[in-house]
């Protein structure tokens, strides 16, 4: 090789390693669509300066935070720089990019869309300001595993949620969406990635239960916390067989139902949190053999034991709603105690027995009654409770049970043959419910009722009336009698409704009277049956006045407490009615209609009936207005109310308006009557029926020094009977549910023979349609207010059940909600009165010395003190509704004065308050309207 040749191939040489190296140059220059977007990136940023992104060449150059793989990005690495300003949308254009971490910034507007990134691993979005997220954000993701979004409050007030194509990113395996106003339901295809185990869904807007395709989940990590309403609801059976949970935080949300016993199989649990919810039940003992590290329940409906925890486990259980039957961790509870807890548990836990907790069943236990001597649980009374489950074998270890009423509710399964061992049992009412054969053979002088249970079909009549007793099969007697408007029930094992259980001397113990007055409820099949028998007999009475009342002249006008106001006022409907349909209103004949809408009343009648509203017409003054009686030309009393002039505020016209539209809705016996209205000028008034009596606080406190006769223990009770059904109308009978608001005895009015109507509706509100309560500005009067209401402003019917709780008070005690001449300390007669009903010996100087108090009288009082001390639960859950109210109260009532009750004045209430029946009056519900003569 010559000198030459060598210089040739050198420089060839040189030129394919300049050549080489050339291309590795140009190779490590950044693919230029990606260091555009970069470029875009850097941008939008307000402070870019913090970035040092000089060049165009993001991977040769050494871009700070940016990671490549020869010329393409695959990293973008930029956490905790504090950097403002908006992501530009084209960040998915990088195609190789596998990490995008931007958390913990500033950043603003709308997410970055990562979807089609086909390489990305893990995108890092959580803690900005993001604000929306883009459509399609989470499609055509084949390689991500962890997507972080936590504290973005995304797409505002209306939320998101999670779109069905996240499914695709099958290789997903942490999902953080912790606080980013995530809406709607948790979806039920989460529960079917298989790759998924880390779900954070905590702190959002999720509602709903959790999806039963959970209970196969992988999810090793599942955070449903605090949701910030609606909440998370239901049982929570689903997660009891997620076996391989490690972290499971539930809590401050609504859950109900028990902890599932299954719980105990996810052996890799170390933190479990379920407080604050509405869990019932028992905490399963089998937890304590799992690996928690943090374990906490407070603030739920838990009873029974506390299991004994090691001492390393962080375990909160205390708080003010569970009712652990010992204070104590590892001690059990008392044997009578456990065996209901059982029987409890059959019926699955149900809130309106939440108070049975503690470990004495005779200190207030909704439907349990004890025998005083031995101090043991002698009866359980439990009809119409809206029972579910069964009825479980434990009841067998209630020794001393003499008597089991289960009727009215929906039990299902077999009667426990446990039961007819017990020795001292008399009666065990079962009727009206599903439970299904065999029967137990049940010893003869054990009076059994299996009435009204389909798929136990004993021989009956093919109309049962509402009157039926069947006694036991042993005599294998059926008895009925015939249909009729009178609603007695008597029960086949005492033919009577009082049962004396040992017969001794009434005491003063509140919870454990031996002389024990038994409610015997109406199961609802009897009732409907008898409603509807009823109805018939009404309807045909119906038919026959609708008859009689063409004949008519159509311009009587009805007395409302008239003694024949019944028959009257459904005469009167058919009357106007004629009158409507030939559209006279006024006219020569002095004829004034009241049209449903509107029922005015002419201003120059008024002023005639009140005297022109004479001082000496005044029957009451209140915040809005004065009360005037009046008497119009035909002698009928009215009472007018007239707003206070000038101070026609928009609250009052709202409340005014209120009241009308309310009022127009709303009839019962029990509730004061509208009969008209009149706006003229500034002026506004109501007019209602005339309650001669006046309000019940005129007749109730300081014992007769205002010269009225005080009011008798059974008026006292028939006064709050009566209320009690006003306020159950106004709940659930009416058309729609209504929301008094404002009980207190200064709405109350009673008529000459001292039956009462609720009244002053110009602060009712109408319930919601589902169970959410309303928060509302608060209104009512103090003393009255549940203490929920008074703290949060959210009324449900339950602020009204606690309202007429206090009202019982009053009217045991004759003394006012808040006494401001009592010590300081026992001001609010609640709180006075309920730590008073635990301590027997004062109870009876408690009572109203105006009260004369008689055997039977004391027995009543202390079931009624009971009651309203359950009406003043702290919590709203625990208060009973008003139909378990009158139920309790009618049983004294019905005893006392039969009657009363009887037939044409309870027919004419029934169909009053039957909404199907007004239905079928169109010209009395629709257009409720009157007529009366000038
Ligand atoms: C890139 O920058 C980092 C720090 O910013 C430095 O440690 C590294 O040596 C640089 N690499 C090159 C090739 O310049
Ligand atoms: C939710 O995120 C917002 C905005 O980042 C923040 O202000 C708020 O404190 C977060 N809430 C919780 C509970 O962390
Ligand atoms: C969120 O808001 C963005 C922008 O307003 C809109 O395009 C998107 O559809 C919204 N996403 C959801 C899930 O509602
Ligand atoms: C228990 O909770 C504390 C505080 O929230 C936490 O630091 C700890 O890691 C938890 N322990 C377990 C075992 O999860
Ligand atoms: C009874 O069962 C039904 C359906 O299972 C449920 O919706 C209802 O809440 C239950 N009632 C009680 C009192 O648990
Ligand atoms: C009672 O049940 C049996 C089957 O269990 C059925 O054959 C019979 O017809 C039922 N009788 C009545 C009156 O329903």
């Amino acid at each position: 090789m010559n000198e030459r040749e060598r210089k040739r191939l050198l420089s060839i040489a040189l030129f394919v390693i300049a050549s080489i190296l050339h291309w590795k140059v140009v190779s490590s220059q950044t693919v230029p669509g990606d260091v555009q977007i970069l470029q875009r990136l850097l941008k939008g940023l307000k402070n870019s300066a913090t970035l040092n992104w000089a060049g165009n060449d993001p991977c040769g150059s050494n871009w700070s935070g940016i990671k490549c793989q020869g010329s393409f990005v695959t990293g973008i690495l930029l956490a905790g720089l504090n950097l403002q300003g908006m992501v530009t949308a084209d960040l998915n254009k990088i195609s190789a990019l596998q990490y995008l971490q931007l958390q913990d910034n500033g950043f603003t507007g709308s997410l970055p869309s990562i979807s089609g990134l086909k390489s990305l691993t893990e995108a890092d979005l959580n803690g900005n300001n993001f604000d929306s997220i883009p459509n399609g954000f989470f499609s055509d993701l084949p390689s991500v595993e962890r997507i972080y979004l936590d504290h973005n409050l995304l797409n505002g007030t209306s939320g998101w949620s999670l779109p069905p194509e996240i499914q695709q990113a099958t290789q997903l395996n942490t999902l953080s969406l912790f606080n980013t106003t995530l809406t709607g339901s948790i979806p039920g295809f989460l529960g079917n990635m298989p790759n998924l185990k880390n779900l954070n869904l905590a702190y959002n807007k999720l509602g709903g239960e959790i999806p039963l395709s959970f209970s196969s989940s992988n999810l090793v990590q599942f955070q449903a916390n605090n949701q910030q309403g609606p909440v998370l609801t239901g049982p929570l059976d689903v997660v009891g067989s997620m076996q391989s949970l490690q972290v499971l935080w539930l809590q401050v949300n609504m859950f109900t139902g028990s902890i599932p016993a299954g719980m105990v199989n996810a052996i890799s649990l170390k933190d479990f949190r379920l407080n604050d919810n509405r869990i019932v039940g028992p905490i399963p003992p089998g937890l304590t053999s799992l690996p928690l590290g943090n374990f906490t329940v407070q603030n739920n409906l838990l009873v029974g034991e506390i299991p004994k925890f090691e001492d390393s486990v962080n375990f909160r259980y205390e708080g003010y709603s569970n009712r652990f039957c010992q204070a104590t961790p590892g001690i059990p509870c008392a044997l009578e105690v456990a065996s209901l807890l059982a029987l409890l548990g059959g019926f699955n836990y149900p809130t309106q027995l939440s108070d049975w907790g503690g470990n004495d069943p005779c200190n207030g236990w909704s439907g349990i009654v004890c025998d005083k001597k031995t101090g043991k649980v002698s009866i359980i009374l439990l009809s119409s409770y809206q029972l579910n489950g069964t009825i479980s074998p434990a009841i067998g270890n209630l020794m001393s049970l003499t008597i089991l009423k289960l009727n009215g509710n929906h039990l299902t399964g077999t009667i426990p043959p446990e039961l007819t061992k017990l020795q001292l049992l008399k009666s065990v009412d079962l009727s009206s419910n599903n439970l299904s054969k065999p029967i137990p053979v049940f010893p003869p002088n054990i009076s059994l009722n299996v009435w009204g249970n389909p798929l136990i079909n004993t021989t009956s009549t093919s109309a049962p009336s509402p009157s039926l007793s069947i006694s036991d099969g042993s005599s294998g007697s059926t008895s009925t009698s015939a249909p009729g408007p009178s609603l007695s029930i008597s029960d086949g094992s005492s033919g009577s409704t009082l049962i004396h259980v040992n017969g001794s001397k009434t005491t003063k113990g509140l919870y454990r009277s031996s002389t024990i007055p038994v409610v015997f409820i109406v199961g609802p099949v009897l009732g409907v049956v008898a409603l509807l028998l009823l109805c018939g007999a009404f309807f045909f009475i119906h038919m026959k006045r609708r008859k009689n009342s063409r004949v008519q002249t159509p311009s009587r006008v009805v007395h409302p407490t008239d003694t024949a106001g019944a028959d009257a006022q459904i005469a009167n409907y058919n009357v106007v009615a004629d009158i409507n349909s030939r559209h006279s209103i006024g006219g020569p004949s002095g004829i004034y209609v009241f049209e449903s809408a509107e029922f005015i009343i002419p201003m120059h009648v008024l002023h005639k009936a009140t005297n022109s509203f004479s001082e000496t017409n005044i029957v009451g003054k209140g915040g809005f207005g004065v009360v005037y009686k009046g008497r119009l030309d035909d002698g009928t009393w009215i009472a007018v109310k007239r707003m206070k002039t000038g101070a026609v505020s928009s609250t009052g016209l709202r409340e005014f308006q209120a009241e009308i539209d309310v009022l127009r809705k709303v009839r019962h016996r029990h509730l004061v009557a509208i009969l008209g209205y009149c706006i003229e000028g500034t002026e506004k008034l109501l007019v209602y029926e005339y309650m001669p009596q006046g309000t019940l606080s005129q007749h109730l406190f300081d014992c007769g020094i205002n010269g009225k006769k005080p009011l008798s223990w059974k008026q006292r009770l028939s006064v709050a009977l009566d209320v009690a059904r006003g306020l159950e109308y106004l709940h659930g009978l009416a058309h729609q549910s209504f929301i008094h608001r404002d009980l207190k005895p200064s709405n109350i009015l009673l008529t000459d023979d001292f039956r009462a109507k609720v009244s002053d509706f110009g602060l009712v509100k109408m319930a919601p349609d589902n169970d959410y309560s309303m928060e509302t500005r608060v209104a009512g009067t103090f003393g009255y207010l549940a203490p929920e209401y008074a703290v949060t402003g959210r009324v449900t019917t339950k602020v009204d059940v606690y309202s007429f709780g206090v009202v019982l008070m009053e009217l045991i005690t004759g003394r006012r909600a808040l006494d401001v001449k009592q010590p300081e300390e026992s001001v609010p007669l609640v709180t006075w009165f309920r730590q008073l009903s635990v301590r027997t010996e004062t109870f009876q100087h408690s009572i109203d010395s105006c009260i004369d108090v008689t055997q039977g009288v004391l027995s009543s009082i202390c079931v009624s003190a009971e009651l309203a001390g359950h009406c003043t639960g702290s919590d709203p859950y625990q208060r009973p509704d008003m139909g378990y109210v009158v139920n309790v109260l009618s049983s004294f009532v019905e005893q006392w004065t039969p009657s009363e009750f009887d037939s044409e004045e309870e027919t004419f209430d029934l169909n009053l308050t039957l909404p199907q029946v007004m239905r079928g009056w169109p010209q009395a519900s629709d257009t409720f309207s009157r007529t009366f003569a000038d």
